[in-house]
């Protein structure tokens, strides 16, 4: 039954165990039994102390059952592994992992919008809200994922490592959770830096690790939920140790442990730990917040760029000379052509869109690693050259750059987006003529679009 001398049946660590942990107030273990003059000592953690040669740190008794638990080596001094403490880590966790899920679906709607799921185009800022959200919630959570993963790692050393099937499925689970988990973390990070140190294509593998991550978190909530609701709910009982669960436990925290018991964290205690927690989560996102709420752009430790550094008061993250179109954007035979679906194809010099009624519009530019910031942009509506080229009402277009490749060259309107009164090819930028790292002679700027569709230094528009 067990490797831990005197442990009787309670070594063991079943519910029972918990209960009595709980109502006594320190782990469970043999302290009712001969030894309980050991737990009586000064509860203090104290430093885990070497065997002596050949001592079996769960006793060495290897009986019927025993075989050691796996604490057995491997010591946990920490006050904080208990449940109540993962469970709140756990909460914190899954609201956050639930907003950045929510979002970044999002993310991918905007850039992939189904048929059946057309992108709106109102409110112009949603993209701003929901993408900034992903990225400081995103950073946020990386002090949490560290702490939780601190908290709980001593059940990670838990033998027998498997008791049950269900017990196969709650810790199978946890591959896909931790290493989603930190997986997306990192790559987010690395992708907001601009680093690309591999040679997948970050959103398509961001976003399915997102679906497997959330897939593990709820096998994890549903494992975990009785757990939770018992050390948090209103009447609940005391938590007991994370220490590795099975035989041999008890010697990891109860009074045989060399040294002296573990002693659960007290409240004022964990109340600490999880506002150290929660302050530094706050810190990290408020640093990666500067890059999009206006006014915190001093705090954008972690921002890729600031609000209103760049040409003409406008980040930028793609140059003219970076996407090889210098030559091509300041050739005075520039023209912008629109055919397809259209009664009169157009071929229109920049002179040509300068006469053409002009419309000014307020809208943000926002990228997608999360920076973002307001401007004003003038220029001509995409609905009033549609109109001139004898387009039926109703049409999509495809917005085509001078670039010669990449991914993002080119980006669709539907037929709503086409039409809105504030979608632009837009010649000016906060008053003056556009930049060419803003994509001059005339780009693409419409409401509600991540800054990878808002198409710079266009050549054509093919209508459907
Ligand atoms: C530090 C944490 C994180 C950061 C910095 C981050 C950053 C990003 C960025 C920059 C994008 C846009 C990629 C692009 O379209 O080019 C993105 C998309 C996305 N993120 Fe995250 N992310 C983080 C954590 C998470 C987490 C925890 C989840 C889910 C639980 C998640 C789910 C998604 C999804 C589903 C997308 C959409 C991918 C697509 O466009 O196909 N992210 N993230």
């Amino acid at each position: 039954m067990t490797g831990h001398p005197g442990a009787g049946a309670g070594a063991g660590r079943d519910d029972a165990d918990r209960d009595r942990a709980g109502r006594s107030g320190r782990p469970p273990g043999p302290a009712d039994g001969p030894t309980a003059a050991a737990a009586t000592g000064p509860a203090v953690p104290a430093a885990p102390v070497a065997p002596a040669a050949g001592e079996r740190r769960d006793g060495g008794e290897g009986g019927a059952g025993g075989g050691g638990g796996s604490g057995a080596f491997v010591r946990f001094p920490g006050r904080a592994h208990d449940e109540r403490t993962a469970a709140l880590l756990g909460v914190a966790l899954g609201v956050g992992f639930a907003v950045c899920f929510v979002t970044g679906v999002l993310s991918h709607l905007a850039q992939h919008p189904p048929g059946w799921l057309p992108w709106p185009t109102r409110p112009a800022g949603l993209y701003r809200v929901t993408q900034g959200t992903h990225v400081v919630t995103g950073f946020g959570l990386i002090p949490l994922t560290l702490a939780k993963l601190w908290v709980a790692y001593p059940r990670f050393f838990q033998r027998p490592a498997v008791r049950s099937a269900g017990h196969a499925a709650q810790r199978a689970a946890l591959l896909p959770l931790v290493g989603g988990a930190l997986f997306l973390l990192v790559s987010g990070v690395l992708n907001v830096a601009r680093w690309y140190p591999w040679s997948f294509f970050f959103p398509t593998t961001h976003y399915w690790a997102a679906w497997v991550t959330v897939g593990a978190v709820a096998v994890h909530v549903g494992t975990t939920w009785a757990v939770a609701r018992r050390v948090l709910g209103r009447h609940r009982r005391p938590p007991a140790l994370l220490v590795p669960d099975g035989p041999g436990a008890a010697a990891d925290a109860g009074p045989d442990r060399p040294g002296g018991p573990v002693e659960p964290i007290a409240p004022g205690e964990r109340r600490a730990f999880l506002a150290a927690v929660a302050g530094t989560a706050a810190l990290v996102a408020l640093g990666a917040a500067g890059g999009t709420v206006p006014g915190t752009s001093a705090l954008s430790a972690f921002a890729q760029r600031r609000p209103h550094q760049g040409p003409q008061g406008v980040p930028i993250n793609k140059t003219a000379v970076g996407a090889g179109v210098v030559e091509a954007a300041t050739d005075a035979a520039w023209r912008l052509e629109v055919t397809g679906a259209v009664d009169r194809p157009l071929s229109l010099s920049l002179d040509d869109l300068r006469t053409m009624r002009r419309h000014e519009a307020e809208l943000p530019i926002t990228c997608v690693e999360g920076w973002s910031t307001s401007a004003r942009w003038g220029g001509v509506r995409v609905a009033d050259l549609l109109a001139a080229a004898g387009a039926r009402p109703g049409a999509a277009v495809t917005v085509e750059s001078l670039q010669e490749g990449g991914r993002y060259r080119a980006s669709d309107l539907d037929a709503a987006q086409a039409r809105d009164r504030d979608t632009l090819l837009a010649l000016e930028l906060n008053g003056s003529e556009l930049h060419i790292d803003h994509g001059y002679p005339v780009r693409l700027i419409g409401p509600n679009r991540p800054g990878v569709l808002q198409t710079k230094w266009l050549a054509r528009l093919v209508v459907r």
